[in-house]
């Protein structure tokens, strides 16, 4: 058994629009790696976070940490860590950085352990990893970036998460504007009541989204991608959103909405030429913004955490 390993954790997009708290899908190209070793000091060492010195290393506020040291409290195990974090995905960025640092660790150290855990058990070591970061526990980007594909997350107490294979011709276009949102205050601005008329039309949205994800039904995916309660109040914090929404909707996109809790925004496609157009029209609503912003083109990935 090696003492070693170095993982690649995807980014992820959660709520998917009509899923606050219960959708999210992996997404390729673009994850933290991180290395992982085991050490004889009995602790967990937070040896560097590469690229953001303001991210903690003391690991009881590091969301690997603590996701760790979750693992290892259930095992009863009291074998240390060091653990390396190349960043690669912005924090504040709504592709789940955080969510990918817990999901890495986990799946790194259960795998340095001889796996004692399945990758669906891991889940919930990840998600309280993630509850440090965001100060509230939901796995809808620690669910898809552990496991891959797309996720539900049907109940928290017990999680019970459902993994569903996406369709073969599913793509995605994020646009990433490099301003930082945090989850904790675009989480406190939500109004804690639904008018029922609204959650009617959410959860109709929402079945909608999972029958047209198992049958391959790209217009009922399309259809359903509308959020009736959070997109509304969280929209004011992303530059020029009705904007891009208005102007990937012409170029194509099955749906749009923000991506978690922004500030990204993503778009559903049926293939990589119209992900590519959609992406287009993404760059021409932002590049008159002078904000600075990425975009990425993916696949909807089946991949979660990959041991590289
Ligand atoms: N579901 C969470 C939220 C995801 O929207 O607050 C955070 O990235």
């Amino acid at each position: 058994m090696s003492d070693s390993v170095k993982v690649f954790a995807p980014a992820s997009v959660s709520n998917v629009g009509c899923g606050f708290d219960i959708l999210g899908f992996a997404i390729d190209g673009v994850g933290d790696e991180m290395i992982i070793k085991k050490n004889d000091q009995n602790k967990i060492v937070i040896q560097a976070v590469k690229d953001y010195e303001n991210l903690p290393t003391d690991p009881k506020k590091n969301v690997a940490g603590v996701a760790i040291q979750a693992l290892l409290d259930e095992l009863g195990s009291n074998q240390g860590f060091d653990v390396e974090i190349i960043k690669n995905i912005k924090p504040g960025s709504g592709i789940g950085s955080s969510a990918a640092s817990a999901a890495g660790a986990v799946v790194a150290v259960n795998e340095l352990l001889d796996k004692p855990y399945t990758r669906l058990q891991l889940v919930d070591f990840a998600m309280k990893g993630e509850e440090v970061a965001s100060g509230d526990v939901h796995a809808d980007n620690v669910a898809p970036a552990t496991l891959g594909g797309f996720c539900l997350i049907r109940g928290y107490n017990p999680l019970d998460v459902i993994h569903i294979q996406p369709p073969a011709n599913l793509w995605c276009a994020v646009i990433h504007p490099q301003i930082e949102i945090k989850t904790k205050e675009a989480r406190e601005i939500l109004s804690p009541e639904i008018p029922l008329k609204k959650a009617i039309r959410q959860w109709g949205n929402v079945a909608g989204l999972m029958a047209g994800l198992y049958t391959s039904n790209y217009d009922l995916i399309g259809r359903s991608l509308e959020d009736h309660i959070v997109e509304p109040q969280r929209k004011v914090l992303i530059p020029e959103f009705d904007e891009l929404k208005l102007s990937v909707m012409k170029a194509g996109a099955l749906g749009c909405s923000i991506s978690g809790s922004g500030p990204s925004v993503f778009a559903l496609a049926n293939g990589k030429e119209s992900a590519d157009s959609i992406a287009a029209a993404m760059n021409t609503v932002y590049e008159r913004t002078g904000i600075d912003y990425k975009i990425y083109v993916s696949k909807v990935s089946e991949d979660g955490v990959k041991i590289l």
